[in-house]
């Protein structure tokens, strides 16, 4: 009933014997395998069955198709953006001394769908770090409770036919300290110059470069562990990527987030990410409004 494609009785047979044999029917010599998805295992067990066929690798087609996004798959993520920073508010209203990793984090993917998302991250949790724990950048939610004093940070996103948000936000239980504003506004300023910057013809490297130089300057570059950011679309790592090591060249359609992030280890950390489209004249932000108030109670 929910299949839009047609369907083949598996019957007997592995499911891999009947892809077998619907590919011999087709008296196919060359087949195309996406080598980074199948597995050795069946890849061995295909070879086997079908030993006279060339075989190859087309892991990178499927990512070149999906890379340019049309205005109906824009318009996807912009509303799963929309959804995912509308819910990250609501339950921000919510919060309390004593709520855990994984209450917050059931509750924004609730949130999430109530506002009429069909999920948040499939099977991929959320990240909510709390305390010394947001030091991690994939702080995966526990029973932590959250307690004074505490940095948050939470990344999260929706998913709206099919494609995806990712989004990072960070929030203090009670009045942020000095190192959580300096940190922030830090970072805001690594966030906005970098997205400044973003236009057709610009490498990820150099985009890259523009929020770490900003980072180094303030004596925080060892603290920044990670690229700066990467596509997403139908999943949430694509290609372009922007990072010291990418030679990727940003083009019209590409939707990249930028996500500037600082840690440090056994004390704490914070990211700020959003989504931008890439246009004729430079970037559009697709994932609601940037960073809210720090201060949460
Ligand atoms: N959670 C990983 C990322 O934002 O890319
Ligand atoms: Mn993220
Ligand atoms: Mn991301």
């Amino acid at each position: 009933e929910q299949s839009p494609y047609t369907l083949v009785t598996q019957g007997s047979r592995t499911m891999l014997e009947a892809v077998c044999e619907l590919l011999k029917d087709q008296k196919c010599h060359r087949i195309g395998v996406e080598k980074d998805i199948v597995s050795i295992r069946n890849f061995e067990k295909m070879s086997a069955i079908m030993s006279l066929v060339e075989w190859y690798d087309t892991s990178s087609i499927l990512p070149l198709l999906r890379r340019t996004k049309d205005s109906s798959e824009v318009d996807s993520i912009r509303k799963a953006g929309q959804i995912a920073s509308d819910a990250y508010r609501e339950v921000l209203g919510h919060v309390s001394l004593g709520m855990t990793e994984k209450e917050f984090e059931a509750l924004l993917e609730y949130t999430v769908k109530k506002l009429g998302a069909e999920g948040g991250w499939g099977n991929h949790n959320f990240i909510v770090a709390s305390g010394a724990r947001s030091a991690l950048p994939h702080g995966a939610p526990t029973d932590k409770a959250f307690q004074s004093g505490d940095w948050v940070t939470v990344d999260f996103g929706a998913m709206v036919n099919g494609y995806l948000s990712d989004i990072t936000r960070n929030f203090c239980l009670g009045a942020p300290n000095e190192k959580a504003r300096e940190i922030e506004s830090l970072l805001l300023r690594a966030h906005r110059e970098a997205a400044l910057a973003l236009k057709p013809g610009v490498s990820g490297r150099d985009i890259d470069a523009i929020a770490r130089r900003i980072i180094v300057e303030e004596g925080y570059g060892e603290q920044f562990s990670h690229g700066l950011g990467h596509a997403l679309g139908l999943e949430i790592h694509e290609n372009p990527r922007l990072s010291p090591l990418s030679h990727d060249i940003l083009q019209v359609g590409d939707v990249v987030t930028v996500e500037p992030g600082v840690y440090f280890p056994g004390v704490g950390g914070m990211r700020i990410e959003d989504d931008y489209l890439i246009t004729e004249t430079g970037a559009e932000r697709i994932s609601g409004d940037l960073q809210q108030e720090l201060a949460v109670l």
